[in-house]
């Protein structure tokens, strides 16, 4: 048994504030996309597409977006939640060193996707197996990612030319990082706490 793809698995952590900066080698930005790349796919649709965003301009205007959606949920949060809420870093946008658009393209391998006559958002799992894959290859290489989800879909489509019909499912940022924690942050600031696997875990009937 290999214990170093568990050792990774346990590693991982979604990242905001430890991102240093410092610069990605490009085999290592290409080993992470190769394994996004590798993973197992509906009717292997592959339906993935990577968008690799450094450009500064355009990592401002996400960030804005980011920020204002920020206060679009914490308008919905009780008195107390909005104080643990107000201490949560979302997002390390400007921080880290780029950022990886991880979108959905339905129509790929189409009309015939072979086993998801039934299940459509089948192609949806595709892609966060994608996106797995890539963030534990990063974990691998000792880098952070952070998973946004603070935006708008047409706001994101508009602002990198995603094609129509083309879904941005995920904004990861990505690159080097101080430390990664050993708590998620979310526990770390008494938001929620992970729940055993025993309660998870459910014999022949749930
Ligand atoms: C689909 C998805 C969307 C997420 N969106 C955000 C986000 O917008 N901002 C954020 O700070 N964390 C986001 N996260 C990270 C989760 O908060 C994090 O995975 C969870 O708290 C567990 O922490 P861990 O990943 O370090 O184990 C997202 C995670 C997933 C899987």
């Amino acid at each position: 048994m290999d214990h170093r793809i568990y050792d990774v698995i346990h590693r991982r952590r979604d990242v905001r504030a430890q991102f240093t900066g410092e610069p990605v080698p490009d085999e290592v930005l290409h080993r992470i996309l190769s394994a996004a790349h590798a993973a197992p796919s509906v009717g292997l649709s592959q339906p993935w597409d990577f968008v690799l965003v450094r450009d500064t301009a355009i990592r401002e205007a996400f960030h804005d977006h980011v920020h204002h959606e920020r206060e679009v949920f914490a308008a919905t949060l009780d008195a107390s939640a909005a104080r643990r809420f107000a201490r949560i870093k979302i997002d390390g946008v400007l921080e880290s060193t780029l950022s990886i658009v991880v979108t959905y393209d339905p129509d790929r391998g189409g009309p015939a996707v072979l086993g998801r006559h039934a299940i459509a958002d089948a192609g949806l799992y595709s892609v966060c197996l994608a996106i797995q894959n890539l963030w534990l290859a990063a974990t691998a290489e000792n880098l952070g990612v952070g998973w946004v989800s603070f935006y708008r879909e047409p706001f994101l489509g508009d602002l990198l030319a995603i094609p129509a019909g083309v879904r941005p499912l995920a904004w990861l940022c990505l690159g080097p990082v101080t430390h990664l924690e050993t708590t998620p942050d979310l526990e770390r600031h008494g938001w929620r706490h992970r729940r055993p696997l025993r309660d998870a875990v459910h014999h022949d009937r749930w």
